[in-house]
This record gives C-alpha cells, sequence and structure tokens, in this order.
C-alpha cells in the first residue's frame, strides 16, 4: 500500500493548500490512505471540529496530534470520541481517545490491508507523559501479536535525538517513522531494515516567517524580550509536504518526499537513501 504523510498543518494557509492540491495529488500518485498531523490546524492551535471535517474532506484519513492536541479542549474530546483523530498514546492514562488505530485501508486494487497509525510524544520541553521508548514498546508488541503489520508511527518530538532514538528502537517491528513538531523539514529521508525515517517533516502553512507564525511577534521577542499573541498571518507564501512510502508485508519499499510551493508549477521529489 501507499501511505503518505503531512506534518503539522499551521492554520488556514496550511489547510488552503491542501484543500487545492491534496486531492490531485492523491490521485496523481496513487496514494492509498494519507495521515496528516493536525495539532495546529486552527488558528496554529489545536484543531476544531469544522477544520477536522474540512481537513477529512479534503482526503485525509486519519489525524494526529501532539502537545497543541488538547489547546481547543472541547472540540477535540468530541473528535477523540466520534473521528478518526489520534492524540499522543503516552499522554498520562485515563484521559479520553487513543494515539493507536488500526484503519482497514482499501487500496486502488480494491483489496483490503490493515495499517497501524500509531501517535507518541517526545519528553524533552514536552508535557508530562509517559516514557515514549517504553510505551512505544508494548504497542508495537500489542499490534504485532494481533497481526498487524503495516505500522506508521508519528513521533512528535522537539529534540532530534528523541526521533531518532525511537527509530533505532523501533525499526524492525514498523514500516515507517516520521518526526513532527519543529515545523523544519530535516534532510535525512532513509529506508533502513524495512523501515522508512525522516527526523521531521516540517510544516504545512506558511513557510515565510517563523514556524508558520506571524514573524512580527518571534522578531520582538527576539529583540526586546517580551513576547506576545501568536498569530499566523493572514496572506503568506505557503507550502505543502508529504512524505510518501510504499509498504509490503510490513516493510516499507520504497520512500520519496513531495514539495509543493503555492507559487510554483512544479512538484519537488526527494528519494529516500536505502541502507
Ligand atoms: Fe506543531
Ligand atoms: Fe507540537
Amino acid at each position: 500500500m501507499r501511505v503518505a504523510f503531512i506534518g503539522d498543518i499551521v492554520g488556514r494557509p496550511g489547510r488552503r493548500i491542501i484543500k487545492e492540491n491534496l486531492s490531485k495529488l492523491r490521485d496523481e500518485f496513487n496514494i492509498d490512505f494519507v495521515i496528516a498531523n493536525g495539532e495546529n490546524a486552527s488558528h496554529g492551535f489545536g484543531l476544531t471540529i469544522k477544520n477536522c471535517d474540512e481537513l477529512l474532506k479534503c482526503g485525509i484519513d486519519c489525524i494526529t496530534g501532539g502537545n497543541h492536541t488538547f489547546d481547543k479542549k472541547k472540540d477535540m474530546f468530541l473528535l477523540l470520541e466520534t473521528k478518526p483523530v489520534l492524540r499522543p498514546d503516552n499522554y498520562p492514562k485515563g484521559l479520553t481517545g487513543t494515539g493507536v488505530k488500526v484503519f482497514e485501508v482499501k487500496k486502488l486494487d480494491e483489496t483490503i490491508e490493515k495499517l497501524a497509525v500509531v501517535n507518541l510524544m517526545g519528553q524533552f520541553s514536552m508535557p508530562t507523559c509517559e516514557n515514549p521508548f517504553n510505551w512505544g514498546t508494548e504497542v508495537i508488541k500489542e499490534l504485532k501479536e494481533e497481526g498487524v503489520e503495516n505500522i506508521f508511527v508519528d513521533f512528535h518530538a522537539e529534540a532530534t535525538s528523541e526521533k531518532r532514538t525511537a527509530f533505532m528502537m523501533f525499526k524492525e517491528d514498523i514500516s515507517a517513522l516520521c518526526g513532527t513538531h519543529t515545523h523544519v523539514g530535516t534532510d535525512d529521508l532513509q529506508i533502513v531494515d524495512g523501515c522508512a525515517y525522516l527526523t521531521d517533516i516540517g510544516l504545512t502553512g506558511c513557510r515565510d516567517n517563523v514556524i508558520g507564525i506571524d514573524k512580527k511577534i518571534p522578531i520582538q521577542k527576539a529583540k526586546t524580550g517580551i513576547g506576545g499573541h501568536f498569530e499566523v498571518p493572514s496572506s503568506c507564501k505557503s507550502i505543502l509536504q508529504i512524505m510518501v512510502v510504499d509498504i509490503e508485508e510490513g516493510n516499507a519499499v520504497k520512500s520519496f518526499k513531495i514539495k509543493k510551493l503555492c507559487d510554483k508549477k512544479e512538484l519537488s521529489i526527494t528519494e529516500a537513501w536505502n541502507d
């Protein structure tokens, strides 16, 4: 199956570039299933019911989250119970929702295959959560015992080393691990031991500001030490970034990253190196 993963969608510019391009790209690249991180999709903070519905209609099949998942708490509690929306699984026990879902993916050739999406959160500079490495090990073991081979992990973390550590720990048992949260894409797409890996996919949203947020406040804060309310710019140059992975019997066999800029016709495509 061919799975696509989109990193943190930031505000209206992020939603707009998805609306304008995703269904076309889904067809062009024969994508079977789309996962997207939506923790910043509504005004840069959290996800509302309205924006969630809008994204699902654009061709996203599953929405993952992170440290901003509960910024729009009321809407999110409902979404976690009713929609294909995940929050990091290692949030403290007892919280609404889950970070693990198994989907029956109907492929373009009409056959059906299972795909597990796992959402975990790192610990450096993040809200209180359970150890993601031990937690992830348990979750992946349970999925394998249930016979689920195709496993895609969104590892939401600030530190690149945490994402890399998770990859080294899980790579033999999962199909892909992609990092989210920093909103800055890294240049290390690779396949090792049948697992596709990218430290961070980078944002989908404004590319000419500061991690999708209007640069005025971050610059003011840098100069004076005094911050303010972060806003998503109303107009900007945007980017859509997608990691694509071909999975066969639980193993990644091919991976590439697509970048679409709002003002350029041609796509930029980078192939993974294969170790
Ligand atoms: Fe984010
Ligand atoms: Fe985040």
